[in-house]
């Protein structure tokens, strides 16, 4: 199965970089005045479920721009075609395919695929998290004063949901540094890799982090919610971490409870 992901993560991916500079048609997603898709995403999705199909028939598929299909089946897909989509829309080259597959509920494979830089990042649970092939380990970072840590806003973030200013500022007050760069599924690779010490996020999807999250675990890492919780990619609150710095990250995002 995951070189099936493989292969249509490529084959999507290849399809964004091209489409660089040609969309034709944006649209704005129904009541969110920021969250834009065009024919591009739209197009990235069919190219992935038309290879899946082609190998697995009878799977279940849960796509960004398609919904679900086949529920009930013991395998799901969790597809986002184009993760970064503002980013892409700009011509800024931080966007990524991002594929998870769920057996009976568990993530059991995930595939990240930047085409920009042409990194392949692979996991399967039990198997070890690899970027082009080369095992990837969380970092050691000790204290959150020497962290580099990455988050995303909600395209509902004028709303302020789950406090994501006042946890921006109180990060930005006790971490080494913080980044913004557009791609979920690429911000929780790059935990897994050791690039980043840790990463927090309201209201995302379970197609942004489906794949990313079995990468950090596979590396080493910690994931849970805000509150320390167990992580289910339908909970829309995510944090992910090395592990050693985890506690300090839920320390600071208890101090703005909903
Ligand atoms: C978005 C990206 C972004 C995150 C947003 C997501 P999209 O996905 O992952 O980094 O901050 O919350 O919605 O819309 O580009 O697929
Ligand atoms: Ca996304
Ligand atoms: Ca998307």
């Amino acid at each position: 199965m995951i070189n099936v992901a493989i292969e249509a993560a490529r084959e999507a991916g290849q399809f964004l970089k091209e489409s660089v500079g040609k969309v034709r048609t944006i649209e704005i997603k129904e009541g969110e005045e920021r969250n834009m898709v065009s024919e591009i995403d739209r197009g990235s999705e069919e190219r992935i479920i038309r290879i899946i199909r082609r190998h697995y028939p009878t799977h279940g598929i849960l796509g960004e721009e398609s919904g679900s299909s086949t529920p009930g089946a013991d395998y799901k897909w969790v597809i986002d075609p184009l993760d970064g989509t503002t980013n892409f829309l700009h011509g800024l080259p931080v966007f990524s395919v991002t594929i998870g597959i769920e057996h009976r509920g568990e993530i059991i494979a995930g595939v990240v695929y930047d085409p920009n830089q042409d990194i392949l990042y692979t996991a399967e649970k039990g198997s070890g998290a690899y970027m082009n092939g080369e095992r990837m380990h969380v970092s050691k970072t000790e204290k959150l004063i020497n962290s580099l840590l990455m988050t995303g806003f909600p395209y509902d973030v004028a709303r302020n949901p789950g406090h994501t200013v006042e946890h921006f500022v109180s990060f930005l007050m006790e971490a080494g540094a913080v980044r913004r760069f557009g791609s979920a599924a690429i911000d929780l690779c790059y935990v897994a890799a050791g690039k980043l010490d840790g990463f927090w996020e309201v209201n995302l999807n379970p197609w942004d982090m489906a794949a990313g999250v079995l990468m950090v675990k596979e590396a080493g890492g910690t994931l849970s919610d805000f509150e320390g919780s167990p992580l289910s990619i339908y909970d829309k609150k995510v944090v992910a971490s090395n592990g050693v710095i985890h506690s300090a990250m839920l320390g600071v995002l208890a101090k703005h409870r909903s």
